[in-house]
């Protein structure tokens, strides 16, 4: 761990700064603008929201990292309902990006996340960097993700198991929890109480 470092609980006093840093972290990097800084606004009185996940990471006591976590579920082709937890956003302040942080903020939520008995995780992300924590494509496990065709390599979903063998003999269907679907005109709206910001189409953006 670095020195002067801590990555604690977010409490309601840091929800204000949390969705500022993930506005900073995600604006114009998937899509001009963002949204991520409304999903987490949104999702924290939401069912499946997992409190003791909310983390945030400050540096010498200025907040530099964010993550959240919430419950989700594979669908089994056998039927049954497996449960998991996915997360995000995570976000790492621009000008602290590609320094270790979001490494050391990954590791220490998945370390506590296993320690409360979570099995697996799923994750929409870059396997660059995810896969350096051990997530591995989740078609390759058999875990499809269900906003693509079932026979698809999506090389962006991602999973991970925290129980060694958790996933033994599961093949099937994942789908993002309801709450990370937010409507853009009230994401606009929410975005508008914040200091103005260009939006920019970029090469590499997704949307
Ligand atoms: C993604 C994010 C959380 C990563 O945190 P970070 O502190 O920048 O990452 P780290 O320094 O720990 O990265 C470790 C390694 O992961 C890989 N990596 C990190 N970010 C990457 C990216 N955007 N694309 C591809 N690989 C990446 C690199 O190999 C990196 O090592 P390197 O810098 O020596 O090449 C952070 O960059 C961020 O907030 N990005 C904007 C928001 C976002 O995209 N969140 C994730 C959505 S799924």
């Amino acid at each position: 761990m670095k020195n002067d470092m801590t990555i604690r609980i977010e409490t309601p006093d840091d929800y204000a700064a949390t969705e500022d840093l993930t506005r900073e972290a995600f604006w114009n990097v998937y899509r001009p603008g963002c949204l991520e800084h409304y999903v987490l606004h949104r999702f924290r009185g939401k069912v499946g929201f997992v409190p003791e996940l909310s983390l945030v990471m400050e540096l010498d006591g200025k907040l530099i990292g964010h993550v959240m976590y919430v419950r989700s579920e594979i669908h089994a082709d056998d039927g049954r309902s497996i449960p998991v937890m996915t997360f995000g956003p995570i976000s790492i302040a621009p000008e602290y990006k590609r320094q270790g942080y979001g490494t050391i903020l990954l590791r220490e939520s998945m370390r506590r996340a296993e320690a409360l008995g979570v099995g697996a995780l799923a994750i929409e992300g870059n396997i660059g960097f995810y896969g350096k924590s051990g997530f591995v494509v989740a078609s390759t496990k058999g875990i499809h993700y269900a906003a693509e065709p079932q026979d698809a390599e999506v090389p962006y979903f991602l999973i991970r198991e925290l129980v060694p063998g958790f996933l033994d003999g599961v093949t099937g269907t994942y789908l993002d929890p309801e709450g990370y679907f937010v409507d853009e005109a009230e994401a606009e709206r929410f975005d508008a109480q914040f200091p103005p910001k260009e939006k920019q189409k970029l090469p590499g953006q997704l949307f």
